[in-house]
Parts: C-alpha cells; sequence; structure tokens
C-alpha cells in the first residue's frame, strides 16, 4: 500500500493524502521519499492549481518524524534525516501554488512542521497543533521554531515548546493560524469550498503573492513595499492581467492562462 496516496477531488485540485494511519502517519523515510516525489509532480503538472495535504484515519494529520526510526539511527543518519526534511519541507514552502492542510486530530513536530509551510489551515474540532520534541529530549528541525516565531510570536511559541503545550482547534483559529475550524463531517465540504475559491485567484498571481508574503516577512518595510509593486506592475502585463480586468468590466468569468 502506498505510503501517500494521491487524488483528484476536482480537475484542479490534488489532494496528497499520508496514508500511514496505523502509525499515526509519522514521518518514516520511504515516506518523505513519497511525499517529495508527490509534491515534484503536482507542482510540475500545470493543470494542477491547487494542493490539499492530509493524513489518512482521521485520528491525525502526522503525529511528527518516525521516532521508531531515530532509535536505530546512527548520529550521521539521523543527521541526513534531519537535512532532508529540511529541504523537503523548504521546497513546499515555495511551491508556487496555493496549498491547503487539513489538519484532522494531531499535527505535532514535523506534521506541525510541515502545516507551517502550508498557505491555508482548515482544523477539524478535535485537532491539537504541537512542537513536542523537548519531551523527546530534542528539539525540532525542520524549521518549526522559526516558521512557528514568525506566525504567533515569541511568547505563544514559547508555550508550545517550552511548556509542550499543544494548540487546539479553538486557540489556532484566535491566534491567526487556522483560516476554519469545522465539525470532523464537515472537512470534506470545507476543504473544497476553500479549494474552489483558490482556483478563482489567477495562478501567476497566487505564485507572486505567495512568494511576497514569504520574502517580505523577513525584509525591511521599504524593500518589501517596492518587491510588491514589482509585482504588481509585472502582473498587469500580463495576458491573464489584462483578462482579468477585461472580464469584470464584461462581466463574465476571467479564463486565466497562465500567460
Ligand atoms: N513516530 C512513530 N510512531 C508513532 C509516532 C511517531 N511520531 N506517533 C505515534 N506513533 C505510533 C505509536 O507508537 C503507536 O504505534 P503502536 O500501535 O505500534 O504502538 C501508534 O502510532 C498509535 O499511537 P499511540 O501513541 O498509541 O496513540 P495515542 O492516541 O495514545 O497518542 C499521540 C497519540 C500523538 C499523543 C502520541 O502518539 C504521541 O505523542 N506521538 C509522538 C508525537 C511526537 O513526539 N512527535 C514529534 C516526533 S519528533
Amino acid at each position: 500500500m502506498a505510503l501517500i496516496e494521491l487524488s483528484d477531488l476536482l480537475p484542479g485540485i490534488r489532494q496528497i493524502l499520508f496514508n500511514r494511519p496505523e502509525k499515526l502517519n509519522a514521518l518514516s523515510t520511504p515516506l518523505m521519499h513519497e511525499f517529495e516525489a508527490a509534491l515534484d509532480a503536482a507542482t510540475a503538472d500545470p493543470a494542477i492549481r491547487v494542493i490539499v495535504l492530509r493524513g489518512a484515519g482521521g485520528k491525525a494529520f502526522v503525529a511528527g518524524a518516525d521516532i521508531a526510526e531515530y532509535q536505530g539511527n546512527k548520529r550521521a543518519e539521523f543527521i541526513a534525516y534531519q537535512l532532508n526534511s529540511r529541504r523537503v519541507f523548504d521546497r513546499l514552502e515555495r511551491i508556487g501554488k496555493p496549498v491547503i492542510c487539513a489538519i484532522d486530530g494531531f499535527a505535532l513536530g514535523g506534521g506541525f512542521e510541515i502545516a507551517l509551510c502550508c498557505d491555508i489551515l482548515i482544523l477539524s474540532e478535535t485537532a491539537q497543533l504541537g512542537l513536542p520534541e523537548g519531551r523527546l529530549g530534542l528539539s525540532p528541525g525542520g524549521g518549526g521554531t522559526q516558521r512557528l516565531l514568525r506566525a504567533i510570536g515569541k511568547y505563544a511559541a514559547s508555550d508550545l515548546l517550552l511548556a509542550g503545550w499543544r494548540l487546539s482547534a479553538e486557540r489556532a483559529l484566535a491566534l491567526g493560524i487556522a483560516a476554519d475550524v469545522v465539525p470532523a463531517e464537515d472537512m470534506d465540504e470545507a476543504i473544497l469550498r476553500r479549494a474552489r475559491a483558490c482556483l478563482k485567484i489567477a495562478p501567476l498571481a497566487a505564485a507572486e503573492m505567495k512568494r511576497l508574503l514569504r520574502e517580505g516577512q523577513d525584509a525591511g518595510i521599504e524593500t518589501a513595499k517596492s518587491l510588491e509593486q514589482e509585482v504588481l506592475f509585472r502582473l498587469y502585463s500580463t495576458a491573464d492581467g489584462q483578462e482579468g480586468i477585461d472580464a469584470f468590466l464584461e462581466k463574465r468569468d476571467p479564463q486565466f492562462r497562465m500567460e
């Protein structure tokens, strides 16, 4: 059975499902390889406009790195795993398409780190997010401390890291991490509602705005504002930019062609 299962929820919407429910979808080395291949395929296919990440089983999105692998690892293997995770998570963050992370249940350690690389988080009411590596005598290694700091600030991040606290769905919503919290039985519809909305955003604009949020975050405000205007001026000159304006004035749906 594949550790990653692919399906298209609708044309243009690719779901990548972590499919190791008996281990709460823990990120074993083979699973990470399949995950990267799935991301590559979805990134390369121009027909795929939105990516959805989800965990199988209903109990967890992903419960983190595979702790069983950690036990038998030599130091060099451990380091190789961490470097690979960091690289794959960075690639995920840089995908020029909207990535929706749908979290039913636990998103812990590497699972939360993956979520922090996504664009829109939809949580079931039972979701719990955390970085509990400190309880293992370790610390996160896939960018989690730094992305969390930037996402929710020092004090909320300290609560998760130093008290090992998990964020409830309600708290994640209050902190601005979650876009939506829904009952578990409404997750499918909530995912589709967001994904369909993403399909209405011009793909070139989506890619550029993702880059702006990422690069602007660590840049000075003046540099970031200049970057923003460069993006807008470039988009205005694209065929899709003109199509969007024409379609609005002609009261029709735009046909974006990524040109
Ligand atoms: N790595 C490897 N196996 C894991 C795992 C992980 N990160 N998380 C869960 N599993 C396995 C469990 O060992 C168990 O396997 P088993 O049935 O063969 O014993 C199975 O998944 C179910 O998990 P279990 O612990 O029995 O479920 P629970 O409901 O009692 O607890 C959690 C759920 C998420 C609280 C608990 O599994 C947990 O703390 N996981 C580790 C989270 C973590 O520290 N992540 C960061 C890793 S660096």
